[in-house]
Parts: C-alpha cells; sequence; structure tokens
C-alpha cells in the first residue's frame, strides 16, 4: 500500500477523534510496539502532540533515552495485535516478530513505522513532564503519511470501513469509528 504524504496544517486529523495508536520506538538496536489510548493534540504552531506513558514501561525508556516516536494508527482489523501490544512487555517479547508487523523505515527518525497501519506521525519529542505515575511526552511532529484512500485531502474517511480506528473502552471492549456528520 502506498504512502501519501499529508501537509503538516493536517497533521492533527489523523488522531483528533481520539482512537487508540501504537507509538513504535527505538533505541540501539531495541524496536518495540506500545498501545495507547492517551493521546492528545497540543498545540498547532508549532505542530505538537503528546503521549502519556507510565514510567513502568519499556516504551518509556526506549522515549526518553532516543527522544523520538512514533505514531501509528491501526484499525479495526488488527484488533487482536492492539490489544496483545497494550498486554505484554518489549522486555520479554518481539512484538514485531509476535504479531507479524512489518517494520518500514521513517524518513527522519530511527523508529520503525509499521506498515498495516493506516497513518503515521513521526514525533521528536520537544519535552517531558513528570505526571503522577505516566510521564507526558510532548512530540514535535515531524511528518504525517497515510494510506492511498484513506484521506480526503483535508479529513480521514472514517465512515470508510478500510478506515474504521479503534477507541478504547476499557480491559478488552473497543468501540469502532464509523458515522461522520456535519454541523452547519
Ligand atoms: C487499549 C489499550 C490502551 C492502553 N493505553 C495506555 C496508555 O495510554 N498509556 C500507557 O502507559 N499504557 C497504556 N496501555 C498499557 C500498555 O500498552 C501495556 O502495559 C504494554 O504492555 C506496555 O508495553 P511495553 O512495556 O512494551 O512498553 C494500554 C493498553 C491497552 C490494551
Amino acid at each position: 500500500m502506498k504512502k501519501i504524504e499529508v501537509p503538516l496544517i493536517y497533521a492533527n486529523r489523523i488522531i483528533n477523534h481520539g482512537c487508540v495508536i501504537l507509538v513504535t520506538s527505538k533505541y540501539k538496536d531495541k524496536s518495540n510496539i506500545i498501545t495507547l489510548a492517551w493521546q492528545m493534540p497540543v498545540s498547532h504552531k508549532p505542530k505538537l502532540v503528546s503521549i502519556a506513558v507510565h514510567k513502568k514501561h519499556f516504551s518509556h525508556m526506549l522515549i526518553t533515552k532516543s527522544k523520538e516516536f512514533i505514531i501509528n494508527i491501526p484499525t479495526r482489523t488488527v484488533i487482536d495485535a492492539i490489544h496483545f501490544c497494550g498486554s505484554v512487555s518489549g522486555r520479554e517479547i518481539d512484538k514485531f516478530r509476535k504479531t507479524g508487523f512489518t517494520e518500514i523505515e521513517a524518513r527522519y527518525l530511527n523508529a520503525p513505522l509499521i506498515k498495516e497501519c493506516i497513518g503515521h506521525m513521526e514525533c521528536r519529542v520537544k519535552k517531558i513532564y513528570a505526571g503522577g505515575d505516566h510521564t507526558i511526552f510532548l512530540g514535535e511532529v515531524l511528518r504525517v503519511v497515510v494510506n492511498e484512500g484513506v484521506f480526503d485531502g483535508k479529513f480521514l474517511r472514517l465512515d470508510n470501513p478500510r478506515v474504521q480506528t479503534l477507541h478504547h473502552l476499557g480491559e478488552n471492549r473497543y468501540m469502532v469509528s464509523g458515522v461522520v456528520i456535519q454541523a452547519v
């Protein structure tokens, strides 16, 4: 599937609807995938997004050391892999090998994109805020790419069954995106 560049002015449009994301990180020769529900766009200029990662997670160490992360947008077709990446630690398990996800080279960062996801944001860490048990990593968005056909130039086509993202309700329950309506 061909990946299409998205202008950075529309970067937030691929996570605005609050979907579950798969964040990839890499430090030295170790890459990893973590499932996250806690993500938020925080600034247009500069283009910043944030993720909240528990201090004990392996990804926390990888992101802290490498100062980079990649947000990948998965769809309902990979729900079991999403749940798996959110249930085991990369300290013990190679999640790329176990899920069968394919690594694609990023343009600006060492961490890989996940080929099977429909959208990707390459982010460099600009600030780190200590929360409670989670840390907030603020990332500057360097590049956004999406699969051909999933973005109409301005918006993700969330009403297209191929673009249905997941939204976490807790435990193993998820909701899918689907209906798009417009205000006058
Ligand atoms: C749907 C879902 C959403 C999650 N959201 C978050 C989150 O926002 N922040 C977080 O720190 N952990 C979150 N988790 C838990 C981590 O993904 C999980 O503990 C993971 O195994 C940590 O992986 P790591 O040690 O390889 O980094 C979530 C798990 C699931 C299943």
